[in-house]
């Protein structure tokens, strides 16, 4: 037939043709379930803003990791909320803070369970900030490195398999990395930084789980401005010399060309993190009959798969491993 050339449309003929030339795939073996832990027992209260996500008890949290287990979700990455912050946020490394808890149980019930912690203040610190805070309102980088180091080898101590830094200090990847290997931790615990982590409008139902929206300022003195995609993979390629063992871009559908463009200069794993605003936009979106919540959830991971990430941090895991099974 004259004018075409070339027929793409022969492949997408039948489900067996598109099967067969499909170049990326959704595994719940793929995705990293984020959870919110509390102090106490039996407790599950969810979060207005966020749909479908809780703060859950060290208890509760057990039986929600069993479950995204028997579905084939391949992780969990622990969020705690401390019974009390302070200016230091000592809550972090505290051995008996819902984090280290709620890893110590879960190691028990589901030995084989892949366990990723966030090494961070906000959550801990009165005034919500990544780090410690100068009178003059600066965040403090260097002051704040032994803070993260210790949460992480009091993280690594309860049993988690990686620990993963948000806070977005400059130099805290080598910090970590040398205190796990002088507490005896080089072979067993690595870690999954937040490399390339923006200073995004996508985390507020998060702030609003989390309660760790800061009481003052903001985060673009250490979280990454979304202009920037050159200093994206600085960031990152920084992370990956101090030792990170997988590096990860977050948020993730905003920012997929960053995931590309990584994924052409390291050859370590890159995670992504759909956060929690990406979330609710389905969410809610999908509530008031503007998306259909399966298709558009699955297309929006795949797409974060097809641009390089190898696996993604998604509050839909546990529904996404059901609508692929
Ligand atoms: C803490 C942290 C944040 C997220 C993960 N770790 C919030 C922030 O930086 O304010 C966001 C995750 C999400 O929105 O789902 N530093």
């Amino acid at each position: 037939m004259a004018g075409v050339d070339s027929r793409p449309r022969r492949l997408r003929r039948t489900p067996g043709l598109r099967s067969l030339v499909r170049e990326t795939h959704l595994d719940p073996s793929q995705l990293v379930l984020p959870m919110f832990v509390v102090p106490g027992e039996d407790r599950r209260e969810p979060v207005a803003t966020f749909p479908g996500v809780a703060h859950v008890s060290s208890d509760v949290a057990v039986a929600e990791a069993r479950r995204a287990s028997d579905a084939g979700v391949g992780g969990v990455l622990l969020f705690g909320l401390p019974e009390h912050k302070d200016a230091e946020g000592s809550a972090a490394w505290n051995d008996a803070a819902p984090v280290q808890t709620t890893t110590r149980a879960i190691r028990q019930a589901l030995p084989e369970m892949t366990i990723i912690t966030d090494v961070c203040l906000c959550q801990y610190t009165d005034h919500g900030h990544c780090g410690l805070v100068e009178p003059d309102g600066t965040i403090a980088n260097d002051a704040t490195l032994p803070l993260l180091a210790r949460t992480a080898v009091s993280h690594a101590r309860a049993g988690a398999d990686m620990v993963a830094p948000s806070d977005m200090m400059d130099g805290r990847v080598r910090a970590i990395r040398a205190a796990l290997d002088t507490e005896g931790f080089a072979e067993r615990v690595g870690i999954m930084s937040y490399s390339t982590k923006f200073a995004s409008a996508f985390y507020s139902p998060f702030r609003d789980a989390a309660r760790s929206t800061p009481q003052r300022g903001d985060r673009r003195s250490y979280q990454m401005d979304p202009a920037n995609g050159r200093e994206a993979l600085h960031e990152s390629l920084l992370d990956a010399a101090e030792g990170a063992d997988v590096l990860m871009v977050k948020p993730a559908g905003p920012y997929l060309d960053v995931i590309a463009r990584l994924a052409e200069r390291t050859t370590l794993p890159i995670a992504a993190y759909q956060v929690s605003g990406e979330h609710a936009a389905l969410r809610f979106a999908a509530a008031n009959g503007a998306l259909d919540l399966r298709l558009a959830t699955l297309e929006s991971l795949l797409a974060i798969r097809r641009a390089g990430a190898s696996f993604v941090m998604t509050y839909s895991a546990v529904d996404v491993a059901g609508w692929l099974a």
